[in-house]
């Protein structure tokens, strides 16, 4: 297998390293703008050396963000190259089109990397749902965030402090609001939600809250109700064919399995009608578990695996969170203006707990409140 590398970042070198390990597939040419000392010979800043070079069978798409990585990915895939990414971002808002085309064009489009890192957990998903009906997926998806909301819970340390490290670690995006807002996840949620239920998800449809708000009086309240917050994912088939789709803050027992997740690792759950519920758990970020990721993408391509693994959703789903039910808790200075039972006073609000809602109508308040209070913060109480 001959590759054509796009990016030499945190991911991009971890794989080119791998890959001089490998006798079977070789990097001929690397995208990159800078030039790297002794990779000077593979690299170039001109893609049609790598679109118009017939050696190459397959490219790896690492530079990240919507364009130009959506334009080379269209451009390789019209060429006759297999795809592998791990570029949620781009994937999760062009998945239809981009599974189409490699389609009908036979080729081959590998996109594990993009979610959970080096958890094999889109290639069982992919796998599960040709043997069982996918009813729900519920985790932490994002490691810079669960980073972060551990570090605060553990070590009382700050949030900027802990976002550095994760910076330096190579585990936050390029822009970090992706991370801290909430999108990353999104991203991540709908593109695992397309493969479990076989409809495309538009990540815009999802009700998504990110922790860029938490305060360390925040965590306080959260240890006297025994809780630990996680940036949860979740999405389900509703009975009306629906499905729910968010992705929040959430109070989770502190003896649950999510809390127990530490530092930058994921952990996913999957529930199907027939394989129960199977939970995937390890490294969802960093350069040398998203690169062995990539690798295996590379090697389902070698083994003639990958057509059966690339079933193509149909339709869009409806999303409606207004069948999801659950208490809040909601931190702020504003008056809440729904029923809520008063837990304490903190520097930077009132921290209450509401009755059951809906997870769309909590954003919405959310969003309205936040005219008054753009710093409140809210979690959803699982029960
Ligand atoms: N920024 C992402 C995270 C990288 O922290 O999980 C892996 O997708």
């Amino acid at each position: 297998m001959k590759i054509g590398l796009l990016g030499l970042g945190t991911i991009g070198s971890g794989i080119y390293e791998h890959l001089l390990k490998r006798d079977d597939i070789e990097v001929v040419r690397i995208l990159e703008l800078k030039r790297h000392p002794g990779l000077e010979h593979l690299e170039t800043s001109d893609y049609s050396e790598i679109l118009n070079n017939p050696e190459i069978d397959t490219v790896i798409e690492l530079i990240g963000g919507m364009e130009p990585a959506h334009t080379f990915t269209v451009q390789a895939l019209k060429a006759g190259k297999n795809v592998v990414t791990a570029n949620k971002l781009m994937l999760s808002h062009h998945m239809e089109e981009l599974l189409t085309l490699a389609r009908e064009m036979g080729v081959h489009y590998r996109y594990d990397a993009s979610v959970g890192g080096s958890i094999p957990f889109l290639y069982n998903l992919m796998r599960y749902r040709s043997a069982d009906d996918l009813q729900s997926l519920s985790g932490i998806v994002n490691g810079t965030t669960n980073l972060i909301l551990d570090v605060m819970q553990r070590e009382g340390r700050s949030f900027d402090d802990v976002l550095a490290e994760a910076q330096k670690l190579g585990y936050a995006e390029a822009n970090p609001a992706a991370d801290v807002d909430g999108i990353d996840a999104q991203c991540k949620l709908a593109i695992a939600s397309a493969v479990a239920y076989q409809k495309y998800v538009r990540p815009e449809d999802i009700d998504t809250e990110g922790i860029r708000h938490i305060q360390a009086a925040d965590i306080i309240e959260f240890r006297k109700m025994n809780r630990v917050c996680r940036l949860l994912a979740q999405s389900g088939r509703n009975p009306d064919g629906s499905i729910s789709a968010t992705v929040e803050p959430t109070l989770v027992s502190a003896d649950s399995t999510e809390a127990a997740v530490h530092m930058n690792m994921n952990t996913i759950s999957v529930v199907g009608e027939y394989c129960g519920l199977h939970t995937f758990q390890g490294q969802g970020a960093g350069k040398d578990p998203t690169a062995f990721a990539v690798e295996l993408g590379l090697r389902d391509i070698l083994d003639g695996i990958s057509p059966r693994l690339n079933p193509i959703p149909q339709g869009y789903a409806t999303v409606d969170n207004r069948q999801l039910r659950r208490s809040y808790y909601l931190r702020t200075k504003a008056h809440p203006g729904v029923p809520v039972e008063k837990l304490g006073e903190t520097d930077f609000g009132t921290a209450y707990r509401t009755e059951p809602m809906s997870a769309s109508d909590m954003h919405a308040l959310a969003k309205a409140l936040r005219e008054k209070d753009e710093g409140l913060f809210f979690a959803g109480i699982r029960d």
